[in-house]
Parts: structure tokens; C-alpha cells; sequence
């Protein structure tokens, strides 16, 4: 039996900060950035909106009334988790009004979490066809202020209905994964923002795809050449090219641009979003390929910091393209604003008050979802038209 992708999309705040005015900020080349890291823009959130709401933005147009009866789990996955016990799918399933028996889980491993549920959620369905699950991606990617991480923040969150016969992905049952105790960028509870060693970080990423791959060969994956497309995690664009370079290199085959190119678009004008970064990719591949992708395979790079990688494939189904979002992508990045340096700065550092416990957030975000207060420590969303 097939499993994977029924239906996905993503959502991102409707304001970014452009990468040039960082450059002209800091009175260095813009191309440092634009060619240099290959990234264009990053989305920020507004105060009011965070991994709950844009996970549930995401996850919104996927659900009609028999879609949401099926699913019966929500695997959230984040690196941005709001509270240490309560998961912050919780919030999710309440505001998408989904059913009291399904389950929810928040689930962590840096970037890589998605990838994880994404694999339990075909082991769950398998086993369950008449069911779906819900895998929600969301993440809001803060570096300090002033150091060489700050151009490649973003956040964004991606939404999965996962499913038996799926329309848009069918995932192969053999991946490769690797997994190896390091420090290359983590988060103690205690910080806001993360610790990262960025060179070493790079490194270890493409030595955990050169693992996984090996991995993946030994468990019966496909050949690379079969793959009409790869998508990476990108924390930025230009690792993508280099992850890209460095497979082909592996594979001793040369690496074809158009085979990677689509899957880098949305990426420049979103920044990372670490657990949604690679299936943000994966839409942005089905989005901008002129080629019908049906009946084709697609291999996907997964890299967690800390870390784990897995190479995982599919197949894209015939027909896929009548289930994509895509004008609903497309206008949702051509509608959004540029923010000043001093609008950035402001978000950045986040709501006053929202530390002590105590907080009521002004109407800033654009959709459907908001974070209206923090009261007594708890946080209180609202939705506009009731699920
Ligand atoms: N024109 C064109 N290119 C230019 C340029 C210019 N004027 N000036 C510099 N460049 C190029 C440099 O030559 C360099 O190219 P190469 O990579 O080919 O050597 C590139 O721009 C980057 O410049 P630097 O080497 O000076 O590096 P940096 O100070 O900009 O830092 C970084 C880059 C280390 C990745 C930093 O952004 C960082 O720490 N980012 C966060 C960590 C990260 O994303 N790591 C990726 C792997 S880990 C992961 O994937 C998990 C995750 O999501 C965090």
C-alpha cells in the first residue's frame, strides 16, 4: 500500500526585512548575501503571531469537514517550542477545531523533526488506512543581532495530510539515516536565541548527507539519477547548492541545476524555518517545476544540528498538480511588505511583558490565527471565524 503526502502547504507572516537594507545597515556588498549565502529576504513574525499560529495557518486550507473527522493524530514538529511540557499542537487542535480524540505530540530534533513524523505518520497509516495524520512544521529561526547567522533567520510553518493512496507524494519505504553527538548549533532552555559554530556546522551537514546517503544505498534506494528532482533542508539557499554539488560528487554524476533550482525559489524570500525549511522546499519544487512531475521521483535531504540526517525519496502522483496550493502560495509571498530596520529591530526583540507572564498583543498578523494575550502565563489564541 502507498503512504505520504495527501495535501500540504505552508504559511509565512505578511511582512519580511530585506536583506539589502541589512547590507546597506552593516555598509557591506549586498551580493555577500545575495550570492555569497544566496538569500534574498527572511520573513518575521509579527508579535501576535508565532509556531501555533503559523502552523495552523498552514494546516487550515487542507481541512474540510471529512479530512479533520479522519485525522487522529497532530504530530507538531518545532525547535521553537513555546512551553517545556505543554505541547504547542495542543493549541493547534483547538483552534482548527479538530476531533477530542486525536492525539497530539510536539516533536524535536533541530531541523529534523518533520522528517521523523513524516515517517511515523506512513508507519500509523499503514496500519490504519482509513485514517490520516496531521504533521505541522513551524519555527521561528532568531540568531543574535550583528553576528554572520542574523541574514539567515526566517520562519515559516509547512502542514502535512498524511494518508493512505496519497495524492501528491507516495514515500518509498527504504531512507537512510545517521545519526552522531555533536555541538554544531544548539539551544540550552535558558537562551533565546541559539549557540551555533557555522563552519562547523556546514561541514557536518554535508558529511551527515554523504552518511546518509551511503544509508540510503545500503537499504535498497534508488539510484540518483532516477531523481527528476532533490530537495534539501536549506538554512540558506546557497547550502542547498553546495549539499547538491557535493551528492552528484558522491554519486560520481554531475550536478544538473534544474534538478535542485526549483526547490530554492521560496527559500530566498523565506529564510530558514528549520523543521519546515525542507518541506517548504518540497512545495516550492511541486510550485515551480514547468515539468509534470507525475510518476516521477523525488529525493529529499533531512539534517537536523546535533545531529541526525536522513535521505528519504517518493514518487510524485500522477495528477498531483490539481491538489497544490500553489496561487494561494504565490500570492501570499507577492502580498507581503518590507519592514524598516527599526520595524525589524522591533520584532526582533519581541512583545514587551511577554517574559513576566502578563501581556495583551494588538491586532498585527494577517491571518485567520492570533496570539491575543499571555495571561497568568498562559497563552490565549483567537481565531477570526470560529472552527
Ligand atoms: N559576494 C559574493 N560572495 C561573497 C561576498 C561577496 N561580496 N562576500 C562573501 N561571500 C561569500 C564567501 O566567499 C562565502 O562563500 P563560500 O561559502 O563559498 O566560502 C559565503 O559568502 C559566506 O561568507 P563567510 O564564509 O564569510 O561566512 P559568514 O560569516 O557569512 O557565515 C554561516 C556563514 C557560517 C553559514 C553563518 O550564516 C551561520 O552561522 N549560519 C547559521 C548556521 C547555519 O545555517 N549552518 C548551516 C548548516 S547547519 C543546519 O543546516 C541546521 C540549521 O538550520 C541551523
Amino acid at each position: 500500500m502507498k503512504t505520504g503526502i495527501d495535501k500540504i502547504s505552508f504559511a509565512i507572516p505578511a511582512r519580511y526585512f530585506d536583506l539589502s537594507a541589512l547590507a546597506a545597515q552593516r555598509g557591506i556588498d549586498p551580493a555577500k548575501f545575495s550570492r555569497g549565502i544566496g538569500q534574498d529576504r527572511f520573513a518575521m513574525p509579527e508579535h501576535d503571531e508565532d509556531i501555533v499560529t503559523l502552523g495552523a495557518e498552514a494546516a487550515l486550507p487542507l481541512l474540510d469537514a471529512s479530512t479533520k473527522n479522519q485525522i487522529d493524530t497532530l504530530l507538531f514538529a518545532t525547535e521553537s517550542g513555546l512551553d517545556q511540557s505543554k505541547a504547542a499542537g495542543i493549541h493547534v487542535h483547538h483552534l482548527l477545531g479538530l476531533p477530542a480524540r486525536c492525539r497530539v505530540v510536539e516533536m524535536k530534533q533541530a531541523c529534523y523533526s518533520a522528517t521523523a513524523a513524516l515517517q511515523l505518520a506512513c508507519a500509523h497509516v499503514a496500519r490504519r488506512p482509513e485514517r490520516k495524520v496531521l504533521v505541522i512544521a513551524a519555527d521561528v529561526a532568531r540568531y543574535d543581532l550583528d553576528g554572520p547567522a542574523e541574514a539567515t533567520q526566517g520562519c515559516g510553518g509547512v502542514a502535512m495530510v498524511v494518508g493512505a493512496d496519497p495524492a501528491i507524494l507516495a514515500l518509498d519505504p527504504f531512507s537512510g539515516c545517521h545519526t552522531e553527538d555533536i555541538y554544531d548549533f544548539w539551544r540550552p532552555p535558558y537562551r533565546e536565541t541559539p549557540l551555533v559554530d557555522g563552519k562547523f556546522s556546514a561541514l557536518k551537514y554535508l558529511q551527515t548527507l554523504a552518511h546518509a546517503w551511503e544509508a540510503y544505498q545500503a537499504d535498497g534506494g534508488r539510484p540518483h539519477e532516477s531523481f527528476a528532482r532533490i530537495c534539501y533542508h536549506l538554512p540558506f539557499s546557497r547550502m542547498g547548492e553546495k549539499a547538491h554539488r557535493h551528492l552528484a560528487g558522491l554519486a560520481g554524476v554531475s550536478a544538473e541545476a534544474e534538478r535542485l533550482d526549483p526547490g530554492l525559489t521560496y527559500a530566498r524570500d523565506v529564510g530558514n524555518c528549520y523543521s519546515a525549511s525542507l518541506y517548504l522546499s518540497l512545495i516550492s519544487t511541486l510550485d515551480n517545476s514547468e515539468e509534470d512531475l507525475g510518476g516521477k521521483a523525488i529525493g529529499l535531504f533531512s539534517y537536523g544540528s546535533g545531529a541526525v540526517g536522513e535521505m528519504l525519496s517518493g514518487e510524485v502522483q500522477p495528477g498531483y498538480r490539481t491538489h497544490l496550493l500553489t496561487e494561494r502560495h504565490r500570492t501570499m509571498l507577492a502580498e507581503r511588505k518590507a519592514l524598516s530596520h527599526s520595524a525589524y529591530l522591533d520584532l526582533w526583540h519581541g512583545p514587551r511583558g511577554a517574559q513576566g507572564g502578563e501581556i495583551i498583543l494588538p491586532q498585527a498578523a494577517r491571518g485567520t490565527f492570533r496570539l491575543a494575550r499571555i495571561h497568568d502565563h498562559k497563552r490565549e489564541y483567537t481565531s477570526r471565524t470560529p472552527a
